[in-house]
């Protein structure tokens, strides 16, 4: 495998990183799902080759990114779409956003712990959230279809899933998913399902299924993009993927005036992202799959914390409830580490840990995460 320079530790001060600039430098950041690594050197040539040219105008969807991008879902996920079906988008956030306002009905149902701008999209759209807790069963974080038959309502117009799933790092199976397909039929709701996590599989027999390809009877919304895989969630770039066209249309409506023309650099990224042919993701895979692994092991070894296995994502969801701590994130803070509050996914008790970085800054985590919790 190339070396991508993984174990380099990058300095980002100066850069406005939300992530490093969020907390002093005695904390070091493990919270928002950026990583500290450089996104690939084809893609980076990509964009520089793109601002060379130097004028940066309103630019229309590249011919050959849509090409490329049903290329890929066909060869890595065997889904045949064409391109009338895409929307591009500055980011799957509003994607969900938009496909919130576009299906039809007054409340959405939504599992959790989930990525938190889920939880928001009810009070954007002027809907209600009906949150369904997912439950821990045999060391994974699983669906429970009784209480989802317990929640739903008539008015019910979809349900938003979170597939490989964030915060817990569960990679749906293909029958866990039909089951949620023969559920959202029956109640006659949309489908609309957050994929941007799809090439990040930790697992070597890991597979991820596109939801919607299971079937066409279906209405579907499914959000894809290359900002979590390639590190580039600043470039901002994203894709929904609508059969439906009337569905699709509603969508379009509710986008109308808001969002316009995506930058010539974010396409650029894509068009490579999308066309890749290198070992990048595998390299990646392959490092965050050892992160995974020490951050799992030093768990295990704790007293007081336990966490699921990680199937996909880089993101670890430690449950610290045992710890008895009135404020779990203030203080892990006050031990050097900046998590995410797992509060805000729903999940209070909970922190998510974010592995994406160098082996060196992840190994000091670590040792500041074991005195954390002996000081609990
Ligand atoms: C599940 C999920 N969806 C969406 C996003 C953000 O996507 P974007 O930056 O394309 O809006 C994230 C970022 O962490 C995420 O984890």
């Amino acid at each position: 495998m190339t070396d991508y320079g993984f174990d380099t530790l990058i300095d980002r001060t100066g850069t406005w990183s939300a992530k490093w600039s969020l907390y002093g430098p005695e904390v070091l950041p493990f919270w928002v799902a950026d990583m500290d690594f450089r996104a690939p050197p084809g893609l980076l040539a990509a964009v520089a080759e793109r601002l060379d040219h130097g004028v940066l105008g309103y630019t229309r969807t590249p011919p050959e990114l849509e090409a490329a991008f049903i290329d890929w879902l066909e060869r890595r996920f065997g889904w045949t779409v064409v391109a009338d079906w895409l929307v591009w988008l500055p980011g799957v956030v509003p994607g969900l956003n938009l496909a919130g306002r576009a299906v039809g009905g007054g409340s959405l149902l939504i599992p959790a712990p989930v990525y938190f701008p889920f939880l928001a999209v009810p009070g954007h759209v002027g809907k209600q959230g009906i949150v369904v807790d997912l439950v821990r069963e045999g060391g994974r974080w699983v669906m429970d279809q009784d209480r989802f038959e317990a929640a739903v309502r008539p008015d019910t117009g979809a349900f938003l899933l979170c597939n490989p799933q964030n915060p817990t790092g569960r990679v749906y199976r293909r029958d866990e998913l039909e089951t949620l397909v023969e559920f959202c039929l029956r109640h006659d709701m949309t489908l609309v399902s957050d994929e941007i996590h799809c090439d990040l599989l930790l697992d070597p027999d890991a597979s991820h299924t596109c939801v919607a390809s299971l079937t066409p009877e279906l209405r579907t919304i499914t959000l894809f993009g290359p900002n979590k895989s390639y590190n580039i969630p600043g470039l901002g770039v994203g894709v929904a993927v609508i059969p439906d066209a009337g569905l699709r249309r509603a969508f379009l409506r509710a986008r109308a005036g808001l969002i316009a023309h995506l930058s010539p650099l974010a396409y650029a990224a894509a068009l490579w992202a999308y066309s890749e042919r290198t070992d990048w993701l595998p390299s990646l895979n392959g490092y965050l799959r050892g992160n995974r692994d020490r951050l799992q092991e030093t768990v295990a070894g704790l007293a007081g914390v336990e966490m699921t296995h990680v199937e996909g994502t880089y993101l670890g969801w430690l449950d610290v409830r045992e710890l008895g701590l009135e404020d779990p994130a203030g203080h892990f803070e006050r031990h050097g580490l900046g998590f995410s509050d797992g509060a805000r996914f729903g999940g209070a008790g909970f922190q998510r840990f974010n592995f994406g970085c160098p082996r060196t800054m992840l190994e000091e985590g670590l040792t500041r995460f074991v005195v954390g919790v002996r000081d609990a």
